[in-house]
């Protein structure tokens, strides 16, 4: 089968023919129909993963079809069409059991812990435990952002910080995850605005439902902190209920906890090589909350999934780019130097 392929970190991937999978006992096979381009395949490539063996094969958002089953497998068909959430619990453990396989201690992610999905096929573990069934006639653009980018935004907002309608929320970072933010921030009735250093993401989180937008670029982490404060002025001039950091740097994560009004809270999704520095004065003087978010269990799926068959959450609105496997590698590197575009790259693997 095709697949895109490392042998090094950071150096160019490559479209390769390598053995096709087969599936394990309460595993399959799925047959790729489309996948993410994700910030998340760019740490992976940069080696930022410990846990990543080499070769490696990125990709850990997708919709396909199963090709294969194991024969533990009771839940699911050949030839269903499904999705999956990029954390896959065990199935037994006590998180996975409460519907939280997102923090499952034996987890298993496509895309790091074995070979991912910017290939024709890849083996997904534990299928009756983590596979989300997809109806047939939702649009590709609509299901591949919910395997990772989508439903971290959605999770993270929803149940991690509980964002209620009327409240007020600032995104840090408009690319994938932030866009996502922000359209289910909208649905959710909150006020927002929206932050990033490239004007075409901050016209997009406008268009999706931010209020306000501020351009990052020169300003320090108290400034940017007292711009967002400053832009709900008139009505919630001591701080922002829920910052979001959807990018990933600790200037940002310092500009955000500054930003938050007592009780405020701060949702971590963006992921950091670097260990950040928390003003824990400010933490404990106001009681904010900082809150990790990583990904969302398959439990948690048929809440979002169906918000997008009613057609009241678009993901496929935020997809800007579709690209064929042969194309992923320049996808890859593009993702070295800063975006001047907005919106999600996905790769269709029938192109
Ligand atoms: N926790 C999880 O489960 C989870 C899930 C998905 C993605 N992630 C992580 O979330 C982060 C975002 O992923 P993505 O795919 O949306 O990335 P992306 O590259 O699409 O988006 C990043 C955005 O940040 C903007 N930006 C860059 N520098 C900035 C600055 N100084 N201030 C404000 N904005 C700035 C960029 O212009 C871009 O719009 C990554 O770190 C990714 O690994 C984590
Ligand atoms: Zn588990
Ligand atoms: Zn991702």
């Amino acid at each position: 089968m095709r697949a895109i392929i490392f042998d090094q970190f950071s150096a160019r991937p490559q479209l390769r023919d390598i053995d096709a999978p087969t599936a394990p006992d309460a595993g399959v096979v799925i047959d790729v129909e489309a996948t993410g381009v994700c910030r998340s395949d760019h740490h992976a490539w940069a080696g930022h993963d410990p846990t990543i063996t080499l070769p490696h094969v990125p990709g850990h958002e997708l919709v396909g079809r199963v090709a294969s089953a194991g024969s533990g497998v009771t839940g699911f068909h050949v030839g269903q069409r499904v999705t999956v959430p990029f954390v896959c619990g065990c199935g037994t453990c006590q998180w996975c059991v409460n519907g939280d396989a997102q923090v499952c201690p034996e987890q298993t992610q496509p895309g790091f812990t074995h070979n991912g999905s910017w290939a024709d096929q890849v083996v997904i573990h534990n299928a009756d435990a983590n596979l989300v069934a997809v109806p047939e006639d939702l649009p590709a653009a609509a299901v591949v952002g919910l395997g990772c980018r989508f439903a971290t935004a959605f999770h993270g907002l929803c149940v991690r910080a509980r964002l209620a309608a009327g409240e007020t929320v600032a995104v840090f970072g408009c690319g994938g995850v932030g866009l996502s933010t922000v359209m289910i921030a909208r649905a959710l009735g909150a006020k927002i605005v929206a932050v990033d250093v490239n004007d075409a993401a901050l016209a997009s989180a406008r268009e999706l439902g931010a209020a306000h937008t501020v351009n990052a670029r020169d300003l320090s982490p108290e400034d940017l902190s007292a711009e967002v404060v400053a832009q709900f002025a008139s009505t919630d001039p001591d701080g922002v209920a829920v910052t979001v950091d959807a990018l990933g740097r600790a200037d940002t994560i310092r500009a955000a906890i500054g930003a938050l009004a007592p009780l405020g809270r701060h949702v971590q999704i963006g992921l950091l090589p670097d260990e950040p520095v928390v003003d824990v004065p400010r933490v404990i003087a106001l009681e904010l909350s900082v809150l990790g978010s990583h990904g969302m269990s398959a439990a948690e799926y048929p809440e979002l999934v169906d918000l997008v068959v009613q057609d009241r959450l678009r993901p496929q609105d935020l997809v800007t780019n579709v690209i064929g496997l042969a194309e992923a590698p320049e996808a890859m590197e593009a993702m070295n130097i800063p975006a001047r575009t907005a919106g999600m790259t996905i790769i269709d693997l029938a192109r």
